[in-house]
């Protein structure tokens, strides 16, 4: 996600917890300053302790506050929604103004339900630019998926196929570092899911049909 931040820029991190992604970006010097935001009053005084103990308290304002509510006199350039299910970040982007605003770059990392996020942003004239896959080899290996988008009123790309919803159209065009891993995992998953339909005696034509394109992008 630091990556994907740009030099020079004002970060809003929403749901911010320890406040470390901005505290280290304003300590290798990368951003301008920030605003930490935390819906939870626990997150928000660690936040506070992260930011004293770099002594970045000029630099980076923690607030309390439910998603970008209130984060408009910040004029964020940048906004990291990070660590939560892909509902949730869809809901936070849809309450607010501010990720219409031009110019302004979102980068995602969903837990969960990326297909609804990249729904979403496909069909509201977000365009997704990159994707990527970040490894935690500390966490049994478990794969994070980081999506940087950006409005675009006149946004002209074809829409999104079911396959490309689930996967990623980026990161089907990509292929990048751990792309392997993270198709089998699709797979894992689908055949789970499958194999309670099929023993429910569901319809599991349309996921059999999805798991075979998933299994084709091996
Ligand atoms: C798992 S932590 C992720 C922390 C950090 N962003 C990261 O990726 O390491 C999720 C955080 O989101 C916060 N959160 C949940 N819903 C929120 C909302 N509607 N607005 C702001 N923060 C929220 C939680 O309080 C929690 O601190």
């Amino acid at each position: 996600m630091a990556s994907l931040v740009r030099e020079g820029a004002f970060l809003a991190d929403v749901g911010t917890d320890h406040a470390q992604l901005p505290a280290a970006l304003m300590e290798c010097g990368k951003i301008r300053g920030a605003v930490a935001s935390d819906v939870n009053e626990g997150p928000v005084a660690h936040a506070r302790e992260t930011v004293r103990a770099c002594g970045f308290e000029g630099q980076i304002d923690v607030l309390l506050t439910d998603g970008l509510a209130g984060l408009e006199s910040y004029a964020p350039t940048d906004i990291v929604i990070a660590g939560m299910g892909g509902e949730l970040i869809r809901d936070i982007l849809a309450a607010s103004p501010i990720p219409k605003k031009s110019g302004v770059r979102l980068i995602l990392q969903p837990m969960t339900m990326q297909r609804e996020l990249r729904e979403y942003l496909s069909t509201g004239h977000f365009h997704i630019s990159r994707e990527l896959l970040s490894l935690d080899s500390n966490l049994n290996g478990r794969l994070y998926s980081i999506l940087c988008a950006e409005y675009r009123a006149d946004d002209a790309e074809s829409p999104y196929s079911e396959l490309e919803l689930v996967v990623g159209r980026r990161l089907i065009e990509e292929r990048p570092a751990h792309f392997e891993a993270y198709i089998a995992r699709h797979l894992e998953i689908l055949d789970v899911r499958i194999g309670g339909m099929d023993k429910a005696g569901l319809d599991t034509s349309g996921l059999k049909a999805l798991r075979w394109d998933i299994a084709a992008l091996l």
